[in-house]
């Protein structure tokens, strides 16, 4: 995103869990902060050294360590790319229970890490749910063994959960255990226009109550994010050319019996045409079409990074109120800003992104020739530091709305170094202060990932 600028000057990556457990005592021992870091996909700026921390990277460990056909478990090292484990799975005829679009790069430990959320957790559920077990480094080397492959196991407390999201603060993670579902042989995808954002939220309820257990997506995009996608994407064409919409919604259905899946759905589609809930729409008839549906609402984050600097917000909001954000956030900004809505509808989170041709407190530097009166002429540089004026109309309004409808500040980012200041938009004093408290107690010397989740004030 051309945001952080990181700053080390040393980068581990270690073989195995013996070698990282080492680095940490060492570490430790000297007070040395290191940043764990993953595919670097993130977008909070959580994988990146804000001084001088030694980066500890998991590329390197990166094997299937088992994969057990009956129950699903794949049990695999931090390191894996999510789409290796995606292409692994599909030779065995199953899938991972997420999929992003940064999948040719983040890791299966980033992941677990963010707790990232994706294009498919409407379906199968978050990482809390499908994580069964984890092996993690502490701060002091100390290796916890809790990579169980179990469903069910109420022994005591359960501690995975405290590193499924904790951003690299609480541990580090070597290890995955994961449930993976069967891949089913009827997948049917349709990229459907909607000409306004009530119609998009009908269409919802409409396709929970009517496809029910077959429904495995529904993602939203408005027009201004469509437009993006088409203006800064190579090959990218708009499936619905016809008319221009306000609304566009993918939804994928994923079962187990093809007639009558796609039965299911064109009832459903014809209900949402006759009702009026939606304008147009288009049923993609093979593998290509489906994955060029699928590339318009993935490319959306390459296409807000092509076309300058970007403001992310990654938002819970209620699915009433969501699009309310996008509209008011328009009328703060006026035309100084592109203003755009996209996101997974299906699980309340909206991505509230601005797009200006560049970040409002970046430098700019002029040049002057000055002639004295009797001295030389000289070159001036004169360096310019815009105010941060747009940022300022963004926050914390953004921040504060979405506090005031009991949303959530992150829906699947993180906090990273972005937020961490922000945690109390969403959290109370309370619940941030003990997060604080175990935080110091599973890493005394504040060495993993300073800067990030929590609020300094708490840790110095
Ligand atoms: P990194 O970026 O390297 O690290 C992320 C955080 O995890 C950092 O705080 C880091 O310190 C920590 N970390 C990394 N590895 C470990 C480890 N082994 N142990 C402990 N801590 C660790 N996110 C979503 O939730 N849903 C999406 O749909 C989604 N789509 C995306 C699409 C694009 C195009 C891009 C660029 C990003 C997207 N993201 C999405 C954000 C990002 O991909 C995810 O947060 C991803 O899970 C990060 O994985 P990573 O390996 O790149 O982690
Ligand atoms: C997405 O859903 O595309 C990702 O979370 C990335 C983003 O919001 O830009
Ligand atoms: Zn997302």
């Amino acid at each position: 995103m051309h945001k952080y600028k990181g700053s080390s000057k040393l980068m581990l990556q270690p073989e195995n869990t013996e070698e990282l457990s080492q680095i940490l005592k060492y570490c430790n021992s000297r007070c040395l902060a290191v940043v764990p870091q993953g595919g670097n996909t993130g977008l909070v700026g959580g994988s990146v050294p804000v001084f001088d921390e030694v980066i500890i990277n998991t590329r390197r460990m990166n094997s299937i360590i088992s994969f057990d056909k009956v129950s699903g478990v794949l049990v695999c090292e931090a390191g894996c790319i999510l789409e290796n484990l995606i292409s692994f799975l599909d030779k065995q005829g199953f899938i991972m229970p997420l999929d992003l679009g940064a999948k040719g790069s983040c890791q299966i430990g980033g992941n677990v890490s963010t707790n990232a959320g994706g294009l498919r957790l409407v379906r199968y559920g978050s990482l809390h749910g499908t994580v069964l077990g984890l092996e993690v480094v502490l701060a002091n080397g100390d290796v916890m063994d809790m990579l169980g492959t179990l469903r069910k196991d109420n022994t005591g407390y359960d501690l995975k959960h405290l590193f499924i999201g904790s951003e690299g603060s609480l541990g580090i993670i070597t290890k995955v255990s994961i449930l993976t579902p069967p891949k089913l042989s009827s997948v049917n995808i349709a990229f459907l226009a909607c000409q306004d954002y009530i119609s998009c939220q009908k269409l919802l309820f409409e396709a929970k109550r009517r496809l029910g257990e077959i429904l495995s997506a529904f993602e939203f995009l408005d027009s201004r994010a469509m437009n993006l996608v088409l203006n800064h994407l190579d090959g990218v064409r708009n499936p619905l050319p016809s008319s221009i919409y306000n609304f566009y919604v993918l939804i994928e259905t994923t079962g187990s019996n093809e007639s009558s899946d796609k039965e299911k759905l064109e009832a459903f589609l014809v209900h949402a045409m006759e009702s009026g809930l939606v304008s147009d729409g288009a049923l993609a008839q093979d593998l290509n079409q489906a994955s060029s549906f699928w590339h318009i609402r993935e490319g959306i984050p390459e296409a807000l990074m092509k076309a300058g600097a970007v403001y992310k917000y990654d938002l819970s909001l209620p699915v009433e109120k969501m699009y309310d954000l996008v509209e008011e956030m328009r009328i703060r900004l006026g035309a100084e800003a592109n203003v755009v809505g996209y996101g997974h509808l299906g699980d309340g989170n909206l991505h509230l992104n601005v797009s200006t041709p560049q970040y409002d407190d970046a430098v700019r530097f002029v040049f002057l020739l000055h002639k004295s009166k009797n001295g030389p002429t000289v070159l001036l540089l004169i360096i310019i530091r815009t105010p941060q004026q747009i940022l300022a109309q963004i926050e914390p309004f953004v921040y504060e709305w979405t506090s005031r409808h009991h949303g959530s500040i992150s829906a699947e980012h993180g906090l990273g170094l972005m937020k961490a200041e922000k945690i109390y938009y969403s959290k109370s004093a309370g619940t941030v202060q003990l997060m604080a408290s175990i935080k110091k107690l599973l890493d005394p010397s504040g060495i993993l990932n300073p800067y990030k989740v929590i609020p300094q004030s708490l840790l110095s």
